[in-house]
């Protein structure tokens, strides 16, 4: 990998939905890439598209980063090159009763959502404290405001993202390096197929906004470039994150329940 000047951005998830989006946001504001997801010939396509709109150096560095190890891995691959922002953004849900998911699947939704994030973030960290300089990006979800019956794995995953995201932003005050949780709501990409729940309430209740993965993007990257804590995407989220938050639980897991639960 060439050396260059200008600042170097890891996405990962960056070969579709938010993390495409968010990838094409560091480029367009000057950063070179690394993009990592599973897809090497969406995560190429992308690459050669932010190299001839943006000028960017992009990196294709494909992994399955649900795997233990995986993140250790990848940033050895990067071989010793300064990360200055680093974008979590990998994930993937599921729906349904918790007593029959796939094991497999449970095992492969915390080593992503949780372990290859946390992973990451440790391996990124001292390098940014160093320099006094550098930025977290953690994709969470409204998800983490309150408890998630039918997709309690992945409610719970993003709960530690943003519980995780928070204490962090609070150790590095005054360190240079800043860290922010970005909360979108329900967003029109591929995530929504591979939870397989294009049927519950929260998709398709009238009223409920579906934003887009370029909007979501905009939001995150202003919210990491003027160095805020936590930012959640779009009013209705905002209400909905706001009253998951405070009301009794007595309320809200049976609310939360219909707004997850598949017909299927
Ligand atoms: N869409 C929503 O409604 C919504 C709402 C709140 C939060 N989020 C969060 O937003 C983030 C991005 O999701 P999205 O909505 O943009 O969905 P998406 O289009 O399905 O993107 C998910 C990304 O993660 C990558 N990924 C999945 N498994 C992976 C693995 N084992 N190793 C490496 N990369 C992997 C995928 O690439 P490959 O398949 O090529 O590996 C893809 O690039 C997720 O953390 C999700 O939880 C989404």
């Amino acid at each position: 990998m060439s050396e260059s000047r200008r600042p170097l951005a890891l996405v990962t998830g960056a070969s579709s939905g938010i993390g495409a989006a968010l990838a094409r946001e560091l480029a367009a504001d000057g950063h070179d890439l690394i993009l990592v997801a599973r897809s090497g010939a969406a995560l190429e396509a992308l690459a050669a598209e932010l190299r001839a709109r943006f000028g960017a150096a992009a990196s294709v560095l494909p992994a399955d980063l649900a795997r233990p190890g995986a993140a250790a891995e990848l940033f050895a691959r990067i071989g010793g090159r300064a990360v200055d922002v680093l974008v979590n953004n990998a994930g993937f849900g599921d729906n349904g009763p918790f007593h029959e998911a796939d094991p497999a699947r449970i095992d492969g939704m915390i080593g992503l959502n949780i372990g290859a994030l946390t992973a990451l973030t440790r391996l990124c960290l001292p390098g940014m404290v160093a320099r006094r300089r550098g930025r977290v990006l953690n994709v969470a979800s409204t998800a983490a405001f309150q408890p998630g019956p039918m997709m309690a794995v992945y409610c719970a995953s993003k709960a530690y993202v943003l519980s995780f995201s928070l204490a962090l932003a609070e150790e590095l005050r005054g360190s240079g390096v800043a860290v922010t949780a970005l909360c979108p709501g329900a967003t029109a990409t591929n995530f929504i197929h591979e939870a397989k729940i294009e049927d519950i309430a929260l998709f398709n209740l009238p009223g409920m906004s579906v934003m887009s993965p370029e909007a979501v993007a905009r939001s995150g990257y202003r919210a990491l470039r003027q160095r805020r804590r936590v930012v959640v995407t779009g009013l209705n989220n905002r209400i909905g994150a706001f009253f998951g938050s405070i009301l009794p639980y007595g309320l809200v897991l049976p609310v939360a329940r219909r707004m997850l639960a598949s017909g299927r």
